[in-house]
């Protein structure tokens, strides 16, 4: 029996209007927290508050998490918070082999995968109870890198680094990621365009477990590191197997 409780507890996401946040999001609500969705665009907070139907227990924020004062004022505005999670992640324009790559695309990665997540614990830490927690999302790619992806596997990386010095930083908030394999979301339309559908069946055919992951398959691992008490600075990778083949 865990000693974090999810019924109740105030939990926001960021990134949670699309993916596995998205996911996330209907995992908890369907066990009674009370779940923020944060993300840059309104109407997809509007078309996942619709997706996710009326418990009572959802809000909506417009936040881009790489915006300090966003961040500094998001925080400001709200009482205790539970557990902090981001799954956002700006990578438009990044998938390029080296000398295609532009520095602005590059650093918008860099931007929402790293200085946003570091942004998070500056101003949300001070809003969580000792009991809780940040859990971030990194990827396999800091494992597993493929051409045109050089950019989102250094900024991974970076990002798992963050997750153990804040672990120990920001002790007892428990600080960890979910490393998540290939997962049917939308942001492959940003990896692979038209070739999406082809490219994720292939890696399908080449995982142990015979197909990409779902939304729910991480929201599940996510669910797990904010309710298990004894678990910091941890990355948990859920990637069907990829890091073996
Ligand atoms: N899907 C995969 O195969 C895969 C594999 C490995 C790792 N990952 C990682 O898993 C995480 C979740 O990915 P996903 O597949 O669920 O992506 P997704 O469906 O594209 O969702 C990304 C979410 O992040 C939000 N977001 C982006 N930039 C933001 C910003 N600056 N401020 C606030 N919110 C922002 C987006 O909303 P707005 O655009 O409205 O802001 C959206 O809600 C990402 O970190 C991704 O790098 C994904």
């Amino acid at each position: 029996m865990t000693d974090i409780r999810i019924e109740g507890a105030e939990i926001t996401i960021v990134g949670g209007s699309s993916g596995m946040g998205l996911g996330l999001a209907q995992r908890l609500l369907d066990e009674g927290a009370r779940v923020t969705i944060a993300g840059r665009n309104e109407k997809k907070l509007a078309s996942a508050r619709e997706a996710l139907g009326d418990h009572g227990r959802l809000r909506t924020a417009v936040l881009d998490l790489t915006r300090e004062e966003e961040v500094a004022a998001f925080f400001g505005d709200r009482g205790p918070v539970d557990h902090i999670v981001s799954t956002a992640a700006d990578i438009e324009g990044a998938y390029q082999l080296l000398p295609d790559i532009e520095l602005g695309a590059a650093q918008r990665v860099v931007e929402s995968k790293f200085y946003g997540p570091l942004l998070l614990a500056k101003y949300g830490a001070s809003c969580l109870r000792p009991s809780g927690s940040i859990t971030y999302t990194s990827g396999v790619a800091a494992y597993r890198p493929a051409a045109r992806g050089t950019v989102v596997a250094a900024v991974n990386a970076a990002l798992e680094g963050l997750v153990r010095a804040l672990a120990v930083e920001l002790a007892p908030i428990r600080i960890n990621a979910v490393s998540p394999g290939w997962v049917d979301t939308p942001i492959w339309r940003f990896v692979a365009g038209d070739a999406r559908q082809a490219t994720l069946e292939a890696m399908a055919k080449r995982l142990p477990v015979g197909r990409v992951g779902r939304s729910e398959d991480i929201a599940d691992a996510i669910r797990f590191l904010i309710g298990n008490g004894f678990t910091t600075g941890t990355i948990l990778h859920v990637e069907g197997g990829h890091r073996l083949v």
